[in-house]
């Protein structure tokens, strides 16, 4: 059995992962942590869990009883995973990062974007990112998992074939993404009340948000060039799910894009690109940890329009989390994972 940590076990992406483990044949959670709830059964704080982890509690984080274990989900704010993880690599246990601690490569960058300074850039050359479609062979060798974001996650696999073969514009790419509300944590925000966020839906920071560079680090790097990305954010009504309408040029309208990306995806296992002309929905993957992907060029033009949904707390964290698990530690990929979405 692998002996598993999880920093941040009350947050939503620490609850699911809880939830996503009980099922795993292979991984056993040992050590759980909260600062505000140490001593807290984890079936009293999340009933769901009841007769799944009966005798654990959570406790406040204690880097030797981490490293005890073979490995170490964070699922906390910025800056948590910098401060622990080099202590927990040096002892030998690998660490699976849920935050954005460790997904771009340039320090400096990440210090403008989070406004503070980044916390350990000495770990940086080894962080992989935990896109198991584009670094599947790094993921098996890694020590340290930077798991990639939401908004990240959905868009990133909807442009990679596009990118890849060389046949969108680079320099106009626009991805307009909707996400639930989840997406922003558990903790408390008046932005995130039943009342604020229900019944509306509103874009938010189109000026530039966090997960732009990343987006774009990742782009850049499938289309081996420069990229220009425009990124809208919005949040919608719903608690889970993100829906990602992107767009781009191609200049040969030619080409079979439907063929393009089964062919893309034929050998990945969480990535279902629908039959041409189809509409995916956020309810078709919640739970699950699957990206779900349409290709469309509407009237024949050369824009096309690529469809991309998740679950933002799945594919989008703990699930891809997982998936990155069981790659490092060489069980099948989809161990624990095959779930289909919960639906109605
Ligand atoms: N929500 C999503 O859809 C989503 C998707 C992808 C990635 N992420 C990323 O995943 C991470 C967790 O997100 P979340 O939504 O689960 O957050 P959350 O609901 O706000 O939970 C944060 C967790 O971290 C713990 N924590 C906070 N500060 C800490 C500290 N200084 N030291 C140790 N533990 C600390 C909290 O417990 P205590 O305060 O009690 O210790 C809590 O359990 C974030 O970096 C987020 O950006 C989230």
């Amino acid at each position: 059995m692998i002996k598993v940590g999880i920093v941040g076990g009350t947050g939503y992406t620490g609850v699911e992962l809880l939830r996503l483990l009980a099922q795993h044949p292979q991984a056993e959670v040992a050590v759980i942590t909260s600062r505000s709830e140490a001593g807290v059964a984890v079936a009293d704080m999340y009933p769901n869990l009841r007769g799944h982890y009966d005798g654990l509690a959570f406790s406040v984080p204690d880097s030797k009883t981490l490293a005890a274990c073979d490995v170490v989900f964070f699922a906390t704010p910025h800056g948590v995973a910098h401060a622990l993880a080099g202590e927990l690599l040096a002892a030998g246990t690998k660490v699976i990062d849920l935050s954005a601690d460790f997904r771009l490569q340039d320090a400096v960058e990440w210090g403008k974007w989070y406004g503070q300074p980044h916390g350990a850039p000495e770990l940086l050359k080894d962080a992989v990112y935990g896109l198991p479609e584009v670094n599947r062979e790094k993921i098996r060798q890694a020590q340290l998992i930077a798991v990639p974001g939401c908004y990240p996650t959905a868009t990133q696999l909807g442009f990679l074939p596009l990118l890849e073969a060389g046949l969108a514009d680079p320099s106009r790419l626009i991805a307009d993404c909707k996400s639930g509300v989840s997406g922003a944590g558990r903790g408390a925000a008046v932005g995130s009340l039943f009342c604020e966020a229900g019944e509306s839906m509103k874009a938010y920071a189109v000026k530039g948000h966090r997960h732009l560079p990343e987006i774009s680090q990742g782009l850049r790097q499938a289309a081996g060039k420069d990229i220009g990305l425009t990124f809208v954010p919005h949040l919608t009504p719903m608690i889970r799910g993100i829906h990602a309408t992107l767009y781009a040029t191609v200049a040969d309208t030619s080409v079979d894009l439907q063929a393009l990306f089964e062919k893309r995806y034929a050998n990945e296992p969480f990535v279902d690109v629908m039959p041409a002309g189809s509409h995916p929905e956020t309810r078709s993957v919640r739970g699950a940890n699957v990206c779900r992907i349409a290709v469309h060029r509407p009237q024949g033009g050369d824009l096309v329009v690529v469809l991309s949904v998740i679950d933002n707390l799945v594919k989008g964290a703990s699930g891809q989390a997982v998936q990155n698990l069981n790659i490092l530690f060489g069980l099948d990929e989809r161990m624990g994972l095959s779930h289909a979405g919960l639906l109605p």
